[in-house]
């Protein structure tokens, strides 16, 4: 993929005089580019992932990595990574992709669509032989993402096969702060969650969530809302969402941030992950021909 015939080919299908245009991205990967009435923003085919969202009069809403590697075949660090069919390692091979295979996949652009002041732009992947060594299973998967007021994020996943599945999932989405140490994550008080940088025990969170070490956690039984409280930017961004049933925070904290390859070293201070998910106890389970949609939903207002 990511030829500049094919981006030529694909911006003559899917562009949109003043709204969204096929280009080349980072590492020569194709984008779409999104610059419509009420947003701009990008979407990389690559692991069919949402990169930017800058609402209008607003500034960039999400973090990518300095150092990301911009590579087919490698996740992008950074943006909206779709995490499928598993969430972390696979349980029954710890060697298998972390967090899936579809994030470092080239998906497949489906449609481009101007709508009022909002431009949707669907991508598509599903099983394959490549897949199915990984992962034993007939499945499409849609991710269709809306630029607008607010950026709202649905993942589509229908089992084509003949037998039923259980899956994971998550928008991995990662937000950009001024100061993960002046940040808040507001309404997970009271709910209990599994501290993944201590052993996978449960625990109970009490107050708003504040980042002052390595943060993992899985919230449990949250269909509701959060905010991000990020006083340095004097802003405060809300996820809702349907159809997930948890909420991952992670942030790697400093150790951690230097023995990654795709991160710079200070990076850590600039971000905070608030996942839309549906994993560990809450991963789901679909019949043959059935079909499971998450949806996220992100808006922004001064605070
Ligand atoms: C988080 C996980 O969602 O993603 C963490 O809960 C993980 O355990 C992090 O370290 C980053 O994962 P990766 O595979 O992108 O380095």
């Amino acid at each position: 993929m990511g030829t500049k015939e094919t981006i030529a080919e694909m911006n003559a299908q899917f562009g949109i005089a003043g709204a969204a245009r096929v280009v080349e991205g980072k590492g020569g990967l194709p984008k779409v580019e999104v610059t419509g009435a009420a947003a701009a923003g990008e979407m990389y085919l690559l692991g069919g992932e949402v990169t930017s969202w800058v609402p209008r009069g607003r500034e960039e809403t999400l973090f990518v990595s300095a150092a990301s590697k911009w590579e087919d075949g490698k996740a992008i660090r950074g943006g909206v990574p779709v995490c499928f069919p598993w969430f972390g390692n696979k349980a029954d091979d710890p060697k298998a992709p972390a967090h899936g295979f579809v994030r470092a996949k080239a998906w497949r652009l489906e449609s481009v669509e101007r709508k009022g002041d909002t431009v949707a732009v669907s991508m598509s992947t599903a099983s394959d032989d490549g897949t199915k060594r990984l992962w034993p299973a007939e499945f499409r998967l849609v991710h269709r993402a809306t630029f607008g007021a607010e950026l709202t994020m649905e993942l589509e996943m229908r089992n084509t096969g003949s037998a039923p599945l259980r899956f994971e999932e998550a928008l991995h989405t990662y937000f950009r702060v001024e100061d993960i140490t002046k940040v808040r994550v507001r309404g997970l008080d009271g709910i209990r969650y599994i501290d993944k940088t201590d052993g996978f025990k449960e625990k109970t969170q009490l107050g708003d969530v504040v980042i002052g070490k390595e943060t993992d956690n899985v919230y449990l039984g949250t269909a509701h809302a959060v905010e991000i409280e990020d006083p340095a930017m004097r802003r405060r961004i809300r996820v809702s969402k349907e159809n997930s049933l948890a909420t991952v925070v992670w942030n790697p904290w400093f150790e951690k941030a230097k023995a990654m390859s795709d991160m710079g070293d200070d990076e850590w201070r600039q971000f905070v992950c608030v996942e839309t998910c549906n994993v560990a106890k809450h991963a789901v389970t679909l019949e043959p021909g059935a079909q499971h949609r998450m949806k996220a939903v992100v808006s922004v207002e001064e605070s």
